[in-house]
C-alpha cells in the first residue's frame, strides 16, 4: 500500500492549532496524514522524519510570528527539503514583507490573513491539494513523455546506423557488379572466354551477397515488428540435421574440413517450426565452417533427455574472446574471427538465431576459449 501523503501545520497558539486541525479533518478526512507542530524547529523535525520515511508532504500551513524561527524562514527551509510541497502562511493584517519573502524564497502558494473564515481556509486547502495532485500528475506525465522521447531518439539513431551499415554493405557488391557489366559492355569483343566467365562469377557472387544481406534484413524486420508467425509441431530433428550435414560436407571439402555427425538414436523429437529450425541449424553449421581454418574438423552432435533435444556444433576454429562472446548474439556483430574462404558475413546470423530459438522456447549459447575453438549448443523442448 502506498504511504499517506502528509499535511503539516505549525502555530505556537494552541487554540489556532486546534482549529486548524479541525478544519483540516473536515476538509480531507482520513485521506491525508495530518501532523501538527508548535514551532519552526519542531516543524522541521517533523518534515525531515516524514521525508525519511518516504512520505510526501503535500502542504505546510505555517504561522508567521512564532518564537524562534519565523514562518517565512521556516517555509524557505522546508522548500529546500521538499520543493514540491505547497506552502500557505498565516499572517497578521500588515505583514507584507514576510509574504513577499516567502513568495520569493519558498514559492509561497497563498497567504491567509488572521482571523480567517472557516469557508476560506477550507477552500484554500482544497485548492492547494488539487493543485498539488495535478502537478504530481503532470510531473509523472512529463517523465513518461521524456522517457518515450528518449526511447524514440535511440530507436531513430539505431535505424540511422542500421541504414548506414546496409547502404555500405550493398555498395561493395553493387560496385563489383557494375564494374563487371561495364567491362563486358566496353570490351566484349576483346574478352577471352575465361574473362567472361570470371566476370559472370563476379556478378553472381555480388548478387548472392546482396540476396543474403536482404534475406537477413527481412528476417530481422519480421522479428522486430513482432510478426514472426511460427507454426510449431513435433518433428524429428535427425533427418533435418542429416541433410544439412550432407550439404555442408560438400562446401567444407573446399577447405579440407571434415564434418563429423554423431547420433545414437533414430528419433529426436522437438516442438519447433520446421523451416525456422532448419535455418537455425544451417546458420550454426555454416558459421563453424565459415570461421574454421583449412584442414580442421567440425563435430555435429544430437542428443536428448527427458525434456529437450540438444544439438551441438563444435569447431576447431579461432575461438572467441570474452569480449567477442558478449557481442556474439547482437546486431551486426562482425567480430574478430573473419571468414576463412570467400564467404560473406553480415553479422546478423546469430542475432536472428537467438530470437528464433527464443520464439520456439529453446535456448542457444556458445562456449569458447580463444584459440581453442567454439561449441554452439541449441536445445528445443520435446513438446511431449
Ligand atoms: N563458430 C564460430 N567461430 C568463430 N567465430 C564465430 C563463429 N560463429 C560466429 N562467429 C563470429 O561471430 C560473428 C557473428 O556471427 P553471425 O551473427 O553468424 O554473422 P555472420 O556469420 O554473418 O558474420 C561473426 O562475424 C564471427 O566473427
Ligand atoms: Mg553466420
Amino acid at each position: 500500500m502506498s504511504k499517506l501523503v502528509a499535511i503539516v501545520c505549525v502555530d505556537d497558539d494552541p487554540a489556532i492549532r486546534d482549529s486548524l486541525e479541525i478544519e483540516l479533518k473536515k476538509t480531507v478526512g482520513d485521506d491525508y496524514l495530518i501532523e501538527i507542530a508548535e514551532d519552526g524547529k519542531e516543524a522541521l523535525e517533523v518534515c525531515e522524519e516524514l521525508l525519511e520515511n518516504d512520505h510526501e508532504i503535500a502542504l505546510v500551513i505555517s504561522d508567521y510570528i512564532m518564537p524562534g524561527m519565523k514562518g517565512d524562514k521556516l517555509l524557505k527551509r522546508i522548500h529546500a527539503l521538499s520543493p514540491k510541497t505547497l506552502k500557505i502562511m498565516l499572517t497578521g493584517q500588515t505583514e507584507l514583507e514576510p509574504v513577499s519573502n516567502a513568495i520569493k524564497y519558498a514559492r509561497l502558494y497563498r497567504y491567509i490573513k488572521k482571523p480567517w473564515q472557516s469557508e476560506d481556509i477550507r477552500l484554500t486547502i482544497t485548492e492547494a491539494l488539487n493543485s498539488y495532485l495535478q502537478e504530481k500528475k503532470l510531473a509523472a506525465f512529463t517523465l513518461e513523455l521524456q522517457q518515450k522521447n528518449e526511447a524514440l531518439l535511440k530507436l531513430n539513431q539505431e535505424k540511422n546506423e542500421f541504414l548506414g551499415i546496409v547502404a555500405h554493405d550493398l555498395k561493395n557488391p553493387l560496385s563489383a557488379i557494375h564494374m563487371a557489366a561495364d567491362w563486358i559492355e566496353n570490351d566484349y569483343d576483346k574478352l577471352s572466354k575465361e574473362e567472361v566467365v570470371e566476370m559472370a562469377s563476379m556478378i553472381s557472387v555480388g548478387t548472392r551477397k546482396m540476396f543474403s544481406l536482404i534475406k537477413n534484413l527481412l528476417d530481422v524486420n519480421v522479428i522486430e515488428s513482432g510478426k514472426l508467425n511460427l507454426s510449431l509441431s513435433i518433428i524429428n530433428l535427425l533427418p533435418i540435421l542429416q541433410s544439412l550435414v550432407n550439404r555442408y560436407t560438400k562446401f567444407a571439402k573446399a577447405k579440407n574440413i571434415k564434418v563429423q555427425f554423431q547420433w545414437l538414436e533414430k528419433q529426436y523429437p522437438a516442438l519447433v517450426d520446421e523451416n525456422i529450425v532448419s535455418q537455425v541449424l544451417d546458420n550454426l553449421i555454416s558459421n563453424a565452417i565459415k570461421y574454421s581454418p583449412h584442414n580442421k574438423k567440425v563435430y555435429v552432435r544430437i542428443s536428448k533427455n527427458e525434456t529437450s533435444t540438444r544439438c551441438e556444433i563444435q569447431d576447431e576454429g579461432p575461438g572467441l574472446s570474452e569480449e567477442d562472446q558478449q557481442q556474439l548474439f547482437g546486431k551486426f556483430a562482425r567480430l574478430t574471427p573473419k571468414p576463412t574462404g570467400e564467404e560473406y558475413s553480415t553479422g546478423l546470423g546469430l542475432f536472428i538465431v537467438k530470437k528464433w530459438v527464443k520464439a520456439m522456447n529453446g535456448k542457444v549459447w556458445c562456449e569458447s576459449q580463444l584459440g581453442k575453438g567454439s561449441t554452439f549448443t541449441v536445445t528445443f523442448p520435446l513438446g511431449v
